[in-house]
């Protein structure tokens, strides 16, 4: 049975950061999780067919960032163009990471560094773990590193060419 992955939809989407100095590059994904709290592990599907791939592969490094819905129109650059030249079409700003070489997305409400501890092909997609080594987020969107809907507007993905944010109403379950 084909495509009907799509039922698992609305998904948040992320950025992914690869590569260092003028090979930095990055990318949209939906498939991302956390896998593991200790040691703190998060995986992310790749296709061989990315310039991202080569790249993490290469450098065995890379990090999640999280975008706002404000970041959308880089967000699709990200998600449909490939390589590094994107980046000139883009008003993203590459800052150092703290722990790792690939470089983090001073605009995003948060970025994870990760360091590969494994990856594995499954079907069409290359399954990456990387541990969490190090992160910077947005103090008025992670108060206390709580994500807070009402202060930012967290990016989801519903269909392919359709975004949408969270509420600001929160339900309480107690
Ligand atoms: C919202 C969105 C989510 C995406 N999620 C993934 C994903 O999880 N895994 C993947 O391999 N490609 C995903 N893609 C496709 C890549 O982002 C796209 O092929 C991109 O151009 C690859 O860039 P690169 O070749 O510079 O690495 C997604 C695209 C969009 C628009």
């Amino acid at each position: 049975m084909r495509g009907m992955y799509h039922l698992i939809y609305p998904m948040r989407t992320y950025l992914v950061v690869s590569g260092q100095g003028d090979e930095a590059n990055v990318m949209a994904a939906d498939w991302v999780t956390v896998l593991s709290h200790r040691p703190s592990l998060i995986g992310v599907a790749i296709s061989p067919k990315r310039y991202t791939h080569r790249l993490i592969s290469k450098y065995q490094e890379f990090v999640i960032s999280v975008p706002s819905l404000e970041m959308l129109e880089d967000v699709w650059i990200a998600g449909t163009k490939s390589g590094p030249s994107k980046l000139r079409e883009m008003n993203m700003t590459l800052v150092p990471s703290k722990k790792i070489n690939t470089p983090s997305i001073k605009e995003a409400l948060a970025n994870i560094e990760c360091r590969v501890v494994d990856a594995r092909d499954y079907g069409d997609h290359t399954w990456f773990v990387g541990e969490i080594v190090g992160y910077t987020y947005n103090e008025d969107a992670f108060p206390k590193g709580r994500p807070n809907v009402r202060k930012a507007n967290f990016l989801a993905h519903a269909a392919w060419t359709d975004f949408v944010t969270f509420e600001k109403r929160v339900y309480k379950t107690d």
